[in-house]
């Protein structure tokens, strides 16, 4: 497996993995979520593969095939109640459908964390849907801890 920094040229497949990712949401909150729609459009997606602030990673077999990505954005805290740090926020993760529970998604989180550890960020974190069981299970899996919780009241 090779995982490197996303191209132009991933585009495609970076899109129909959006809309998997987007399918898993829907079903856990079709109030919330589009079936059949991704979160980003074409256009948003070509800035953001070329935007050095947000790398996203891609993961691909030896022959080419496109197997994951991992979407990061890098946010820089200088807040005037925080210690100056670094954190690398991971805004999506996907592995294709057809190849889940094969250990590309250990694969990439592992990738992207010795990439934060050598850039010299602090800590990684991301936002997990509630009932998004199989992810919660995969995140704990790397180690990962609870580090706030959303909350809601749907009126
Ligand atoms: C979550 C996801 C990225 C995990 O990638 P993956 O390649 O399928 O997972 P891996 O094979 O690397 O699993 C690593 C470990 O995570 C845990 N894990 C993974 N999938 C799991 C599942 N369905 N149920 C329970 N534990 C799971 C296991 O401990 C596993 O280790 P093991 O195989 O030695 O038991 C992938 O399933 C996915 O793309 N899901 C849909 C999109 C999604 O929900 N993304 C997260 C959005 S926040």
């Amino acid at each position: 497996m090779i995982i490197e920094r996303a191209k132009k040229g991933d585009q495609a497949d970076i899109e129909r993995l959006l809309e998997q990712v987007c399918k898993v949401h829907a079903d856990i909150r079709p109030d919330l979520f589009l079936e059949g729609k991704r979160k980003y459009t074409a256009a948003e997606l070509a800035d953001i593969i070329m935007d050095d602030g947000r790398p996203i990673f891609a993961a691909r077999d030896e022959d080419g095939t496109f197997l994951g990505y991992c979407f990061t954005v890098i946010e820089e805290h200088n807040g005037f109640n925080e210690p100056p740090h670094k954190t690398l926020y991971i805004d999506d993760l996907c592995v294709d459908e057809n190849i889940r529970g094969r250990h590309v998604g250990r694969s990439l989180y592992l990738y992207v964390k010795e990439w934060a550890r050598q850039n010299g960020f602090y800590n990684i974190t991301l936002h997990v849907w509630e009932n998004n069981e199989k992810a919660k299970s995969f995140y704990n899996a790397m180690g990962m801890k609870i580090q706030l919780y959303g909350m809601e009241e749907v009126l």
